[in-house]
């Protein structure tokens, strides 16, 4: 219309889908979604499954490149990925110029988006030999850049990479190693760690893949795109929960009553309340994580001989909310972020550092939703609709 309101296109109709929960704004061949069965499967292969069987990089490969590697292919993999580990000495300076109080999330993001001015010969997204560089770039280096903002922020000096040692044993002792003192690598920490970056690996549309896509549809390079995505994944309805969880059972502060009278605020819609690490855009049953980090919770805290009275109230409220009407009617279950961070916190990691964790983890999802659309014919620059909601046309005026 002429006042500017009309939201018909050439294409036709437009459809108000505020967060898009009815509008597939893409097709995908890589994760499979079934959020009232419960079921999640990445590549065909069932969620359950992949934790027990595989690990990070072979998961990885299968995201990526769409079967699973053979022996051969997953060893040459994994063999570049401990070959480009190293970041610059330059960037390592880079963390110089942030204070210690950042959040290790937004020096993740920083230091990803500064990483793709050291390979400006090797961003353009046509040129498949670029994407595979930046591919094995970014799954080197993430980790490392990882840890570096855990160390910046707990005031340690950076540990070099060892690259004798597995993509999650380096990780651990990129983190947790000091040159004070030899660092023995815990494989109790190293599967549990292993197992739920699997989980967190790929998750179809949600909000930071989503973004990835978009971004990359703008043919801007993979690191900007990646950059955008952990931004994205940073805010606490999204992989910021898992920090928001542990926070909020800090608050509630002992069971029994204070239970309660949490899930009673929960209940009463108080500003900013919410149960966090409960509920979910897809999952309307069960999340099938849920119950693997379930299960991973009890054998850390029990492998480390940690009893944290965190994990108590986590139960006490799991089980108060399940069988109270308002969460039963809404559908609201545990999701992942529910127990990962009793895990985390058990592992030694601070808080700040729960959200890094699944950044890492969700990584290879976003390398290989990324790749996909850049190579499939049918992606075009993303832009939504809006319906406009402001004034009509009306004339300047001339009293001014
Ligand atoms: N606590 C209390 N009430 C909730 C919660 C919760 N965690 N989640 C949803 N509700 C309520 C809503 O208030 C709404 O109630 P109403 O119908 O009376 O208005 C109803 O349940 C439906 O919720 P929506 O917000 O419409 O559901 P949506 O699909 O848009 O949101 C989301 C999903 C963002 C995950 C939401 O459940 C939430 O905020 N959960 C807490 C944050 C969290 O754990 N995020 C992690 C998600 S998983 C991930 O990113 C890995």
């Amino acid at each position: 219309a002429a006042d500017g309101s009309s939201f018909t296109r050439q294409t036709g109709l437009t459809f108000y889908d505020p967060g898009f929960v009815n509008t597939a704004a893409t097709r995908s061949a890589i994760t499979y979604i079934d959020g009232d069965a419960g079921i999640l499967r990445y590549r065909g292969y069932d969620i359950a499954d992949l934790a027990k069987n595989s690990t990070y990089l072979e998961v990885a490969w299968l995201l990526i490149y769409g079967e699973l590697p053979t022996p051969a292919e997953l060893a040459e993999f994994d063999e570049k990925i401990r070959r480009h580990t190293l970041l610059h000495e330059d960037l390592k300076q880079f963390f110089s110029a942030l204070p210690h109080t950042a959040h290790p999330m937004s020096m993740l993001s920083a230091a990803v988006s500064a990483l793709s001015t050291y390979y400006e010969d090797s961003l353009d997204p046509h040129d498949p030999e670029a994407v595979e560089i930046s591919t094995i770039r970014l799954l080197a280096k993430l980790p490392v850049i990882a840890a570096y903002a855990h160390k910046k922020a707990i005031g340690q000096a950076f540990m070099f990479p060892d690259n004798s040692l597995s993509f999650v044993e380096n990780f651990l002792k990129l983190n947790f190693g000091t040159f004070a003192e030899p660092y023995e690598v815990n494989p109790v920490l190293v599967q549990a760690l292993d197992r739920l970056l699997i989980l967190h690996e790929d998750h179809e549309q949600n909000a930071s893949t989503s973004t990835v896509r978009l971004v990359g549809s703008t043919e801007a390079n993979i690191f900007a795109s990646i950059s955008a995505g952990i931004h994205a994944l940073s805010g606490p309805l999204h992989g910021g929960a898992n920090e928001a969880v542990l926070n909020m059972l800090g608050d509630i502060r002992g069971s029994g009553e204070s239970v309660q009278k949490f899930i009673e605020r929960v209940k009463n819609k108080e500003r900013g309340v919410k149960l966090m690490g409960f509920g979910h855009r897809v999952y309307k049953n069960f999340d099938p994580r849920a119950r693997v980090v379930k299960e991973s919770a009890d054998e850390v805290l029990k492998d480390l001989g940690v009893s944290d009275p965190l994990l108590d109230i986590a139960r006490e409220l799991e089980q108060a909310a399940l069988a109270d009407d308002y969460f039963v009617e809404r559908k609201l279950y545990p999701n992942i972020d529910f127990y990962t961070g009793v895990i985390y916190k058990a592992m030694g990691f601070p808080t700040r550092m729960f959200t890094v964790l699944f950044a890492i983890g969700r990584l290879p999802g976003w390398i290989a939703q990324w790749r996909e659309a850049n190579t499939d014919p049918g992606t075009k620059i993303g832009r939504p609709q809006q319906v406009y909601t402001g004034p009509p046309a009306r004339p300047w005026p001339t009293s001014r």
